[in-house]
């Protein structure tokens, strides 16, 4: 579909709007609208009102660049992403989507079931390997914004302009409760969480593809074909395809039916069999990808203390710091 040229366009002919009391993190505006007796979803993307797409720093936004490149539209079979139309006026983007709310993982925060979370597993390594070390432009959030979306500076410039969101204030109290907490941990990431280029150098050089940015259960689905529903593109760009997993091991620890170290070789087997190998990249990427993670989770493990958790990572972060 090709993007309209207003947004009145793109909703010429929806009816029945509805506000969603939205369960994001983000702030931004949902609603539930009707076309042609099909239930879909606006998402409006507004930087002036949405502090991760501040911090993701594209101007429009991430969404937009994915659909203007035809990035959207490369994805393979496996991700249903419900996107089906897209207009962007005065600074603010709408995404029309089909309502896939039936097909959404459950808030609720009970543990996802194996199945299902293998078949995640296998769809992240299909789409990273559909993109793999392509030439393609994908360059849209870099990595080195992904370091920093949770960064004390995200914290700093939300309380600069007076924004009443409920995430960036936690992690300015989240990162100095980490030193004390853990603060061999907190020597390792707290520093590189201010600056991450030690991080994004020592990663350079192992293979990037399209990453999403944050496979977040909250964010994620499987449609009746058992594809899986992905949603939320706001950091999406080239990165390392282990960043994306570290990612999802790391919001996600409460909800694993397995263990970090059986999804990881859950994710392997599934890269290879989705045709990528894994030598000799593998161990120097996953290392510091898991390091990676805590710099972007550090602040939010440690509200929990010293926990076996947040010693899994500090122990992660320790092997991983002399490769930097
Ligand atoms: N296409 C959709 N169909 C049904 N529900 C949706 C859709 N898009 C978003 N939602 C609901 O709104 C929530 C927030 O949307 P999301 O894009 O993840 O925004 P945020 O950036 O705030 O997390 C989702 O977790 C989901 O519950
Ligand atoms: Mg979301």
């Amino acid at each position: 579909m090709v993007e309209a040229g207003s947004i009145a366009e793109l909703l010429a002919s929806a009816t029945d709007v509805t506000t969603i009391d939205s369960a994001g993190k983000s702030g931004a505006r949902l609603e539930r609208v009707s076309i042609g007796g099909e239930p879909h979803v606006v998402k409006y993307l507004d930087p002036s009102t949405d502090w991760t797409m501040r911090a993701a720093g594209v101007d429009g936004s991430a969404t937009l660049e994915l659909w203007r490149r035809g990035i959207l539209a490369r994805l393979p079979a496996s991700i249903n992403q419900p996107i089906v139309g897209i207009a962007h006026e005065d600074g603010v983007t709408a995404l029309l989507m089909r309502d896939v709310g039936d097909w959404l993982v459950p808030v609720a925060g009970d543990v996802v079931p194996l199945d299902q979370h293998l078949r995640f597993l296998d769809h992240m390594a299909d789409m990273h390997a559909t993109f793999w070390q392509t030439s393609d432009d994908i360059d849209v959030v870099s990595n080195r914004t992904r370091y920093l979306e949770l960064s004390p500076h995200t914290a700093e410039r939300e309380a600069a302009l007076g924004s009443t969101h409920h995430v960036p204030p936690l992690i300015g109290q989240g990162w100095p409760l980490l030193a004390e907490v853990a603060p061999t941990a907190a020597a390792i990431v707290s520093p590189l969480a201010i600056d991450p280029t030690p991080l994004v150098d020592a990663l350079s050089g192992t293979p990037e593809t399209l990453v999403h940015g944050n496979w977040k259960l909250d964010n994620l689905g499987s449609d009746p074909d058992l594809n899986t529903i992905l949603l939320d593109w706001e950091l999406p760009g080239r990165g390392p395809a282990l960043s994306d997993l570290a990612w999802y091991l790391s919001i996600n620890c409460r909800r694993l039916p397995q263990s970090k170290e059986d999804a990881i070789d859950a994710y392997r087997e599934a890269l290879e069999r989705h045709g990528i190998g894994t030598e000799p990249w593998w161990s120097r990427q996953l290392r510091l990808c898991l390091l990676g993670a805590l710099v972007q989770f550090g602040w939010e493990k440690a509200f929990a203390g010293y926990d076996d958790e947040l010693a899994w990572w500090e122990r992660h972060a320790v092997e991983a710091a002399e490769l930097l």
